[in-house]
């Protein structure tokens, strides 16, 4: 199959919205990551997107809608948690896992009765998923392992031949995926960190839990995670150990330093490549520089920030791309 690249013009949103309803995932832009987007009423067309992506089949897609007003159409029942998240974070960058409805094909959730709901802000994403006028599951875009995609041209470098259509929006805002709420209780829970960090849903909803393992340090013994993972080794330093990094680089010809601007000048005489000056320009350019330097060097240096408020969401990319090594 061929796989074109479109300008998301109002003929080429139809055109790429009638082939996701009539049951043929398409690649869409949203402000976090590029997603796969399928019909998630029909149980060939969520299968058709584990099959594209060699996902395993028990982790479960997000169901994503146009507008806020959809959500009842995928959830069973909106519990106050729910309303209060919707009401402070969506659309935007965040999914809230509610009670399912039947009419959710239970290959989009693995079989669990709940469903993850998201509306994306990105302009593109709403006019998509409003053309497609059915609940979409959508994963996001990559080979399964390799680093979620932030342009049309990551999607294509992974998808291509599998999928006839990617709208392209350009370069993703955000960077990195939506925060994942499990929003079936009284408090919500962090399944997954996000650009809407714990601190900012305490203050909207009062308390938060986080799921095990989410807020572990760099230093946290490291489990071995096959995700976002590039071609060539990650290792993750701190700003504060620059002299083991120098230690490290010495003899290793085909290592690139990847790190904030601030902490550039202090590695002169280094290969390094400047992410931005904060941790949300990281965020925003973190997996294209992945994808980048594979395919220009042999190792990777990755500077990892604190694990305090968007820093613990960064840090958990991070630490998986990195199948927890650290230096
Ligand atoms: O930003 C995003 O969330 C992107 C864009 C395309 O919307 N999507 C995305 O999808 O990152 P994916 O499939 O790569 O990640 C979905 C995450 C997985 O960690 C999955 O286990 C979790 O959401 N998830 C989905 N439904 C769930 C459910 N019912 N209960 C618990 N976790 C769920
Ligand atoms: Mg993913």
């Amino acid at each position: 199959m061929e796989t074109k690249i479109l300008l998301p013009t109002e003929e080429n949103i139809r055109l790429a919205a009638e082939a996701v309803a009539s049951g043929t995932p398409c690649a869409f832009p949203t402000e976090t990551v590029y997603g796969l987007g399928a019909n998630a009423l029909m149980r060939d067309a969520a299968e058709r997107v584990f099959q594209a992506k060699g996902r395993p089949s028990d982790n479960p897609l997000i169901v994503h809608f146009g507008s806020v007003e959809d959500i009842p159409l995928a959830a069973q029942t909106v519990t106050p948690v729910a309303e209060k998240l919707i009401a402070a974070f969506m659309p935007g960058p965040i999914t809230v896992v509610l009670p399912k409805r039947e009419c959710i094909s239970s290959s989009v959730t693995a079989g669990l009765d709940t469903v993850g709901i998201r509306v994306p802000v990105h302009p593109v994403a709403q006019s998509f998923l409003r053309a497609c006028g059915v609940p979409v599951a959508a994963p996001s875009a990559n080979t399964s392992t390799r680093p979620s995609p932030t342009t049309a041209m990551h999607v294509y470098e992974d998808l291509q031949g599998k999928i006839p259509y990617i709208l392209d929006g350009g370069a993703c805002r955000v960077g990195i995926e939506s925060t994942v709420v499990l929003a079936t209780g009284e408090i919500p829970v962090v399944l997954r960190p996000g650009r809407v960090t714990g601190e900012d849903i305490a203050k909207v909803c009062g308390d938060v839990a986080f799921s095990k393992g989410i807020t572990d340090t760099v230093r946290s013994p490291g489990v071995k995670y096959k995700h976002y993972a590039p071609k060539v080794p990650v290792t993750l330093f701190q700003k504060q150990s620059l002299d083991k990094v120098r230690t490290y680089a010495q003899g290793r010809s085909g290592l690139i330093i990847l790190c904030l601007k601030d902490t550039a000048p202090l590695l002169s005489g280094l290969s390094v490549r400047i992410l931005g000056n904060s941790e949300q320009e990281l965020a925003a350019k973190l997996f294209a520089a992945l994808r980048d330097a594979e395919k220009e060097f042999d190792e990777i240096l990755l500077e990892a920030p604190e694990g305090v408020g968007f820093g613990v969401s960064l840090l958990d990319r991070m630490q998986k791309a990195a199948g927890g090594n650290h230096i």
